[in-house]
């Protein structure tokens, strides 16, 4: 990739968020006016890559736009991807699908806890966990994670000690939510605090959902762990819920996987109603089989790009944002920020909007401990990232704007 295009070869310069405005009408470009620059939701940037272009127009130019009877060519295309890339093996009849992973989640938990009951996640985390729960019902029992010091970058992980008490104290745990790469810190857990959980999970009886969908996006030097082959060795019910919705920008297009850890979770993935399988998109499905397996040096570019833009989001930080913390990532394209120490008071990311027209993810929306961070999307040109960082160190007190103007 030359310094100056995106993973599909377009320049920067024509991805600039100006540009997209005009072309593009998914949420990010229509939920704020055109002066605001949209950092907050999980949607690339980047030109969807071209084999997935293709493969979507072909199956509109076929007609083929009926109702799926199954994940027919997904299930080894998944497989495959998870074998080459984290050295899991899949059978192929464990793939169920679901309309996007939020419906995965919802849905597996009422197979596996049709009771409903409690169920445990760490937090901060992606907002709408909180409002896919709502639906089953569950009572939400919150578990930050552990501030690690000691932790490589992003410097946070799981609470064992907590999760366990949890589970042991009256009146326990049900289920449990894992992020696996974590929203929003990129935490790519530990495979040890995995083994652990999966332990834990065994022990009591807890119902596990490990929400992949950021695992493609692991970045180069960080080894992703799937949370299913350490489940099963542990005797854990446990499901993975994933798509190629955030590795390739596929959200709109409506196809998740449902993964059983063993046979006895697949008993449980057998429950799914049928009209799960119809009400994903046969688009969805075919734009997922050709990023699996055609995309994958999209998404290296892709890994790549979103490392760089880390990088660069890092030393901007260090140079025009005093007193903020910045987690860096190991998976995915989101910046977990820290402005408690800023001097932008209690709603930084109120303040960024209204006053620097940058819209960020609102860590208050998080959790309990995410008050005073915003989240930052990386996935974007470096012009993109520069110009955040140009109008938040505007805001400011002491505004160092001056000194680091170009
Ligand atoms: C951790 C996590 N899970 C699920 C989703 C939503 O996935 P989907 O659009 O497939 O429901 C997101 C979106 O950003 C996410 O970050």
């Amino acid at each position: 990739m030359a310094d100056c295009t995106d993973p599909s070869g377009v320049p920067f310069a024509e991805i600039d968020p100006a540009i997209l405005r005009t072309r593009r009408t998914s949420l990010k470009w229509t939920r704020y006016p055109a002066d605001v620059l949209p950092l907050f939701v999980a949607e690339m940037d980047f030109t969807l890559a071209p084999v997935i272009q293709r493969a979507l127009v072909e199956r509109v130019q076929a007609s083929d736009t009926g109702y799926l009877d199954g994940p027919g060519p997904l299930a080894p295309a998944f497989a495959d991807f998870a074998r080459d890339r984290w050295g899991w093996e899949v059978p192929h009849d464990r793939v169920h699908l679901a309309t996007d992973v939020a419906t995965g989640i919802v849905e597996a938990l009422r197979v596996a806890r049709p009771a409903g009951g409690r169920i445990a996640l760490p937090t901060p985390v992606y907002p709408s966990f909180f409002e896919m729960l709502e639906e089953v019902p569950f009572e939400i029992v919150q578990i930050p994670l552990a501030q690690s010091p000691s932790a490589p970058p992003p410097g946070a992980r799981l609470d064992l000690a907590a999760i366990e008490r949890s589970f042991a104290e009256e009146p326990g745990i049900d289920a449990f939510l894992l992020c696996n790469p974590h929203n929003p810190h990129g935490l790519a857990h530990a495979a040890e605090d995995l083994a652990e959980l999966a332990r834990l999970a065994a022990q009591y009886d807890v119902f596990v959902i490990s929400d992949e969908i950021h695992a493609p996006l692991t970045h180069r030097e960080t080894v992703f762990t799937p949370f299913a082959p350490l489940a099963a060795a542990a005797g854990a019910l446990a499901v993975v819920t994933t798509s190629a919705s955030k590795g390739w920008n596929l959200a709109g297009v409506k196809c998740s996987v449902v993964v059983a850890a063993d046979e006895r979770a697949n008993a449980v993935l057998a429950k799914l109603p049928p009209e799960t399988v119809t009400r994903t998109s046969i688009l969805g499905l075919h734009a997922g089989v050709a990023a699996f397996t055609e995309a994958r040096d999209w998404l290296d570019l892709a890994i790549a790009q979103i490392e760089a833009n880390d990088r660069l989001l890092a030393s901007l930080v260090a140079e025009r944002l005093p007193g903020v913390r910045h987690a860096r990532p190991q998976a995915g394209y989101l910046a977990w920020l820290d402005f408690r120490d800023a001097g932008l008071g209690e709603h930084p990311h109120a303040r960024i909007l209204a006053e620097a027209r940058v819209a960020l993810g609102d860590g208050a929306h998080f959790g309990e401990s995410g008050a005073g961070h915003v989240r930052l999307n990386l996935a974007c040109a470096p012009e993109t990232i520069r110009e955040a960082v140009d109008r938040i160190a505007a805001i400011l007190p002491g505004d160092a704007s001056e000194e680091g103007a170009r």
